[in-house]
């Protein structure tokens, strides 16, 4: 039987019209969201997320400044942006658009955003807090898969879920949620022994491998869920997942197509975060 399709844009835009509406309530009391959002160099897919995201906050009715910096940027002078946005009152939320030139250290700059204000939770102290269960910032991909899973009514409760990727944006965070949420959590990665095997066991399959079509039908149980946040641009300009959609979706009961599955919702969490921020501040 073929499987249901999980409709990100379809979640993300529910989820984007209550956020409008929650900042509508927050303006009346006086308050604006704000974000910054700050990319240096001129890769061509950051410019698209960046464009992305300051629209997006633009149609929440969220105020956004975007910094554009030469990619010859000094480090300091990033530094130091980062830290007026830091202690500026109109802004709650900072996002340093990855990847950065060579010349800048990623950690000092991740480091540098004050934890109040780390909208993506890519900082020590958010991670830090989510590992050890307290409130923090949910990066914003992980926080829409899991989104995603409760829109569908998937109770984590003693499933077995398993994670492909290991990265401090997805795979090591996306764990963590699901294991908060009391699944029992396998984390593959490249050095992984039998990957076929261990997908299989998934009740829940999370594939962040960063490999096109890396994952096929025969390695996913009967019944699974599975969720994609693979983007991979192919020779003929098309874009596919790490999952190989057409055997997984004859396996599998739900699954994410690529586009418009996880995709979606990343900028919504990021609304979602700035808002938050707003509120805390
Ligand atoms: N580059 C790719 N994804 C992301 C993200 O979620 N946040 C930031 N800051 N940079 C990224």
């Amino acid at each position: 039987m073929a499987a249901q399709i999980i409709d990100g844009k379809k979640i993300a835009d529910e989820v984007r019209a209550e956020i409008k509406q929650e900042v509508a309530e927050l303006k009346g009391q006086g308050i604006e969201p704000g974000l910054a959002v700050v990319l240096v160099g001129e890769d061509p897919a950051s410019q698209v997320y960046v464009n992305n995201k300051h629209k997006a906050c633009g149609e929440a009715g969220i105020y956004s400044e975007v910094h554009r910096l030469p990619g010859d940027t000094p480090q300091d002078e990033l530094l130091s942006l980062i830290d007026r946005l830091n202690s500026d009152k109109k802004i709650h939320g900072i996002l340093v658009q990855l990847p950065l030139p060579k010349h800048i250290a990623e950690k000092a700059v991740v480091n540098a955003i004050s934890p109040i204000k780390d909208v993506d939770g890519f900082g020590p102290a958010n991670v830090g807090n989510l590992v050890i269960g307290d409130d923090c910032f949910y990066p914003c991909t992980p926080h829409g898969i899991m989104v995603m899973l409760d829109k569908i009514g998937v109770d984590l409760k003693g499933q077995r879920a398993v994670v492909v990727g290991r990265s401090n944006i997805v795979g090591k965070p996306v764990a963590m949620m699901l294991l908060q949420r009391h699944a029992t959590v396998t984390m593959c990665h490249t050095k992984t022994r039998d990957l076929a095997w261990e997908c299989r066991q998934g009740d829940v399959l999370v594939v962040a491998a960063g490999r096109p079509r890396v994952i096929t039908g025969e390695m996913i149980k009967e019944g699974a869920v599975v969720i994609d946040v693979g983007v991979n641009r192919l020779e003929n300009g098309k874009l596919c997942g790490d999952v190989d959609f057409e055997s997984a979706s004859q396996v599998a009961a739900w699954i994410t197509p690529v586009p418009g599955g996880v995709g979606p919702m990343t900028i919504t969490m990021l609304l979602k975060n700035t808002l938050e921020a707003a509120k805390r501040q």
